[in-house]
């Protein structure tokens, strides 16, 4: 299916998924690069799933708001997504679109298909980019690859 109709087919639930990333924030465990992250996960059924980062004094267990809100999803069954928004920034607010790491983009390719999963970079509920999982991590090494 063509961007445009996966946008679409999410379009109503976006001003509340974006609202939902914000929101998150607010849980955000960040002392270290108080640098805040909210992520709001919309499954294939409707549920939505919020995130936030999540840091640790030995910085190697910190854990991404997109992460976050994938393993919550699928420690409670549900294994088929649409679409995730990301809304992270600085305490003081959100100056940038911020872009989901390496390893969050290998999560969501484990469990999303790379043309149809939608990645949502939000500032606020007007101002959003919209990519395709596959724009933003081509060519990955996936469940395919194993056969
Ligand atoms: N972070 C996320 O949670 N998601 C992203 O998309 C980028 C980075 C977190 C990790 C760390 O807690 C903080 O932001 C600074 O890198």
């Amino acid at each position: 299916m063509e961007k445009g109709k996966l946008i679409e087919k999410i379009e109503n639930r976006l001003p509340e998924l974006i609202e939902k990333a914000i929101d998150m924030r607010n849980y955000s465990y960040a002392p270290y690069s108080k640098f805040r992250v909210g992520a709001a996960l919309l499954a294939k059924d409707g549920k939505i799933f919020g995130g936030c980062n999540i840091e640790n004094a030995a910085y190697g267990p910190s854990n991404c708001a997109e992460r976050t809100a994938f393993f919550k999803a699928v420690s409670e069954g549900v294994q088929d997504f649409s679409a995730i928004v990301i809304a992270g920034g600085p305490e003081e607010g959100i100056r940038d679109f911020c872009a989901p790491c390496g390893v969050c983009r290998q999560v969501m390719a484990e469990f999303c298909e790379a043309d149809s999963f939608l990645v949502i970079l939000a500032k606020s509920v007007e101002e959003y980019e919209v990519y395709t999982l596959s724009e933003l991590f081509p060519k990955s090494f996936s469940p395919r690859d194993l056969g």
